[in-house]
């Protein structure tokens, strides 16, 4: 292997620049040519590549995003999207190639691999919903900011005896929502994996301030029924028999943003080191996530094939907690 190529897809997430910054430096330093691709596989398929040498990642460790740029793929979901990309590679001589990205990433990445590109992927994405990664690159950052938001709000909610709906970001992951829920001592928590009904949560308001309470703060999942929309619907409907009013704070792709911390630029930094070394000894088909403080390589096949489990203990001591 003597020439490498490294990009990064789909949603952002703080600390991919890290990872980015570590694979480049230790391929030149292990003699590798390294090129990097501009806006994730769009970018490959558009033939968009840059030479990278050590002084072109300086000053980049500390910044969230990508200085690569990202994208959503839609072309590499096709058999044609696919052959482009690979015919790209083989155009630019390109012997292997690091991945960063979460799970539709690393279906693209699987597809490609599939096709016999040597590639690693690495698990980046603030989902955390990647299996093999436990936590991906840009969670803890995402999960930090929400937490913060998640302060702020208690202290007006405390001040005019509010309840407040927090909408953090997973599509189809409820892992932020959990954990900012736990640690921002949220009254309710609802996640996608776990149904909630709408009744049981006004209950559940209703008894916070029944104990007692000077607010309730309800950390809801962006892909959950009852998600910011789905509460607001619901609780303007029913106001007048509920007895109360929600106020609503989406905080979106603020928790995207952000200069990763130092746990996302640490993970980040040994992640994309491990990702040049795999390469070069010729292991691929894998992708590399933290686990348990440790790099971790997971066969593709399996990663795109299975789900991570969703921590019901950890929900249900959240429920205790509450109280
Ligand atoms: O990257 C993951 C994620 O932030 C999800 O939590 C969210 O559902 C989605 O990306 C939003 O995607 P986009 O930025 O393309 O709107």
């Amino acid at each position: 292997m003597k020439r490498i190529a490294v990009l990064t897809s789909g949603g952002d997430a703080p600390g991919m620049n890290a990872a980015v910054r570590a694979v480049v430096r230790s391929g030149t330093a292990a003699g590798l040519e390294v090129l990097g691709v501009r806006d994730g596989f769009a970018g490959l398929i558009g033939g968009q590549l840059m030479r990278l040498g050590p002084r072109e990642v300086g000053g980049i460790i500390e910044r969230g995003g990508t200085f690569l740029g990202t994208s959503r793929c839609e072309d590499l979901k096709t058999l044609a999207g696919q052959d482009a990309a690979h015919a790209q590679l083989r155009a630019a001589a390109i012997d292997g190639l690091v991945v960063i990205g979460g799970n539709g990433s690393q279906k693209g990445s699987w597809a490609l691999a599939q096709r016999g590109v040597q590639l690693v992927g690495v698990a980046s994405t603030i989902d955390n919903d990647v299996f093999g990664a436990e936590p991906s690159i840009g969670a803890t950052t995402a999960l930090d900011t929400a937490l913060e938001a998640i302060d702020r709000l208690r202290v007006t909610a405390s001040a005019h005896r509010r309840a407040f709906v927090v909408e953090v970001m997973g599509r189809d992951s409820g892992y932020l929502a959990l954990m900012a829920g736990i640690a921002g001592g949220a009254e309710a928590i609802v996640l996608p994996e776990e149904p909630t009904d709408a009744e049981q949560l006004a209950g559940e308001i209703r008894r916070s301030y029944a104990r007692g309470k000077s607010h309730a703060i309800v950390v809801v999942a962006e892909g959950a029924r009852y998600n910011a929309d789905g509460c607001a619907r619901y609780f303007r409907e029913h106001a007048a028999r509920l007895g109360f009013e929600l106020r609503i704070t989406r905080l979106g792709h603020i928790q995207r943003g952000g200069a990763p911390c130092a746990f996302d630029r640490l993970i980040a930094t040994r992640l994309g080191a491990a990702a040049s070394d795999c390469l070069r000894r010729g292991e691929v088909g894998i992708l590399l996530g933290s686990m348990q403080g440790a790099v971790a390589a997971t066969p593709l096949a399996a990663v795109t094939g299975s789900t991570k489990t969703f921590d019901t203990q950890l929900y249900r001591l959240a429920r205790t907690l509450a109280e």
